[in-house]
């Protein structure tokens, strides 16, 4: 079996969010409000290998990437990579892992600045972390990246705004990739792209993750996308990971009644099936992720729920060959 390059254990991550005062329970009385927006999440990434995230906006997918890289600091949990717990070691005390660790944002238009040259932009973290000796070494090296990712050396002196929302997206990825990083967290990486061209960039993505043996956290809505690009898929509901395993087993046997309703409302590429289908999708709101009621998230949406979905929280136990759900009902 390969080895993980990242594990997360027990990860947290709370933002204070106020306090209410209760004068009918006495004038001291008050209770502090968190918003909690990864609680308690754990999955594990072999190296060379992707994980699917996904989950309705506002679940936590954003953080857990985040802390991973180390812009937010986790409240409690571990984040092993290759090994060494990295979680509350600050970004500034230790340049090793924001190198080794990138991101790709979403945003292609809102993540370049349109002031800098495309040169400029993907030339700064080489310079940050002096990777060439000379000017000429990192012009070579800039136009080596830019053809890694599709787009050609004439294109280095241009603005973003010269560029397509795919070509800036490439541009976002040669950036990623001027640091030689092991590992990238792909927040909805390609969200953002009409369809024909988020095709396009989860292609560059799987070629260059053969070549460079790259190890990818992809956070997505679109769930057909993260089916293709992922090994693994976890699924999100309300800061917790409701259900885990191989990509095909999520997609072809569903066990949580979320993941279940989440693949229901995806709509099928055939229009007749898409007319006959039985639609189950996901019906109610997402409740508040602040001071969240104990027993399962998902409870107040379930079909399934009972007395204890509302009292205990379901574990995330394994189903067999590492597919694991949290749910009292199965
Ligand atoms: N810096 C912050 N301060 C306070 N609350 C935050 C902060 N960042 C995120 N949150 C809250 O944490 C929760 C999770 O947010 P997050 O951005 O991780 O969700 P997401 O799954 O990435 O959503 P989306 O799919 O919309 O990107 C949300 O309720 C959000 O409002
Ligand atoms: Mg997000």
């Amino acid at each position: 079996m390969a080895e993980n390059l990242l594990e997360v254990k027990g990860l947290k991550k709370y933002f204070k969010s106020g306090s209410v005062i209760d004068f009918k329970k006495g004038k001291d009385w008050y209770e502090k409000l968190y918003l909690k927006a990864v609680d308690d999440v754990s999955f594990s990434i072999e190296k060379g290998s992707t994980l699917g995230l996904v989950g309705e906006s506002g679940c936590g997918k954003t953080t857990v990437g985040r802390c991973i890289l180390r812009l937010y600091r986790a409240d409690e949990g571990e984040i092993l990579y290759n090994g060494k717990d990295i979680a509350r070691i600050p970004i500034s005390a230790d340049k090793t892992y924001t190198k080794k660790i990138q991101m790709i944002f979403q945003d292609p238009y809102a993540s370049l600045d349109p002031r800098c040259t495309i040169a400029d932009i993907i030339g700064e973290g080489l310079k940050v972390h002096g990777l060439c000796r000379s000017r000429a070494e990192q012009e070579e090296r800039i136009c080596e990246l830019l053809e890694m990712v599709g787009l050609n050396r004439e294109h280095r002196n241009r603005f973003p705004h010269e560029f397509s929302g795919g070509q800036r997206q490439r541009v976002g990825i040669a950036r990623a990739l001027s640091v030689n990083p092991e590992f990238i967290v792909c927040d909805e990486a390609i969200s953002a792209l009409d369809v024909s061209i988020q095709a396009q960039i989860i292609n560059l993505l799987m070629r260059l993750q053969r070549e460079m043996g790259l190890t990818y956290l992809f956070i997505a809505h679109d769930l057909s996308m993260v089916r293709h690009i992922s090994d693994r898929t976890a699924v999100m509901y309300l800061g917790t990971i409701v259900e885990i395993g191989p990509t095909e087993e999520v997609y072809l046997n569903p066990l949580h009644p979320y993941t279940k309703g989440l693949l229901a409302s995806v709509p099928a590429a055939d229009p007749d099936y898409e007319k006959n289908r039985e639609k189950s999708g996901l019906t109610g709101e997402i409740s508040s992720p602040i001071n969240p009621k104990p027993g399962c998230r998902f409870a107040d949406r379930c079909p399934m729920a009972k007395e204890i979905c509302r009292q205990e929280m379901p574990p995330l136990k394994d189903r067999g060959q590492g597919h694991m759900a949290a749910c009292h009902m199965l």
